[in-house]
């Protein structure tokens, strides 16, 4: 049994690569359809409405390449709109559950932070999977409104001071607290842990959910006979909201693959 379609992935822009880019790394003969609202970026400053939504825009933008599953490559969208789900006729990923799992395996002090977007840090969505699983836990979670355009613009340099000043008063809570585990609740910002780690002094353990979230993608498409067994190496698309020429520059970089025009097309989903 094999199962060829590919795998769909959304986010707000740039953030879910860092997802797909664990993904391909685990599932190299996966096919991957990605779709980044970057005409309506950022979701994390919306109302919930407004991001239930976009979210479940972009979810029917994916059905329509008959994905096999549906990553929520986004950490606001996982946390406020995850029940945006529930009628998907295909299994659904969010980034919240297997990001808190992780957090709570790695933690010695029990102390956890979190950053996110301001929707994200409002829903109490980390903490409340975090207690599920380890109810002494202390919680300390801070919203981070920068990060997002610095990473949208390419800032995201480790020398860069803009970058690490930025970083540094975000994270003063989560230092102060002594929190010894830090959960990246944005999928854009695992694009600035070369930063977050210099200002850390790497004593602090990094949770990047994509990487949580696509070890558990590998291991449910494995156990349901859902891998694409008859492909070389995966054909990844991708598809954005507004013009394709910076998506196109920072993804090749993040993703460490050109992407010619070819791989890259803006669609408009209010005429689909
Ligand atoms: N990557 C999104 C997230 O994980 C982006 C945030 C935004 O669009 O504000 O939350």
């Amino acid at each position: 049994m094999a199962d060829s379609r590919a795998i769909g992935v959304f986010d707000s822009g740039l953030g879910g690569l860092t997802v797909v880019r664990e993904l391909i790394r685990r599932n190299p003969c996966e096919d991957i359809v990605y779709f980044g609202d970057t005409g309506r970026v950022p979701y994390g400053t919306r109302s919930r409405e407004t991001i239930k939504k976009y979210a479940a825009e972009d979810e029917r933008f994916l059905l329509r390449h008959n994905v096999k599953l549906i990553i929520a490559a986004c950490g606001t969208v996982s946390s406020v709109a995850a029940d945006t789900a529930v009628s998907l006729p295909v299994p659904f990923f969010e980034m919240v559950t297997h990001a808190a799992r992780a957090a709570v395996n790695a933690t010695r002090n029990r102390k956890i932070g979190v950053i996110g977007t301001a929707a994200t840090v409002l829903s109490g969505s980390h903490k409340k999977e975090i207690l599920k699983l380890l109810p002494e836990a202390e919680v300390t979670a801070a919203s981070c409104p920068l990060f997002v355009p610095l990473v949208e613009s390419g800032w995201y340099g480790e020398e860069d001071i803009v970058v690490l000043e930025t970083v540094r008063r975000y994270l003063s809570p989560i230092i102060s607290a002594g929190c010894d585990t830090l959960i990246l609740g944005c999928t854009h910002y695992p694009v600035l842990e070369g930063a977050i780690r210099r200002i850390t002094e790497g004593k602090i353990t990094l949770i990047n959910p994509g990487v949580a979230v696509s070890e558990a993608v590998s291991v449910f498409i494995k156990s349901n006979a859902l891998e694409n067994i008859n492909n070389g190496m995966g054909i990844h698309n991708f598809y954005v909201s507004d013009k394709p020429d910076s998506f196109k520059a920072q993804a090749s970089v993040l993703l460490g693959e050109e992407l010619d025009d070819s791989r890259v097309e803006q669609v408009d989903l209010s005429t689909l």
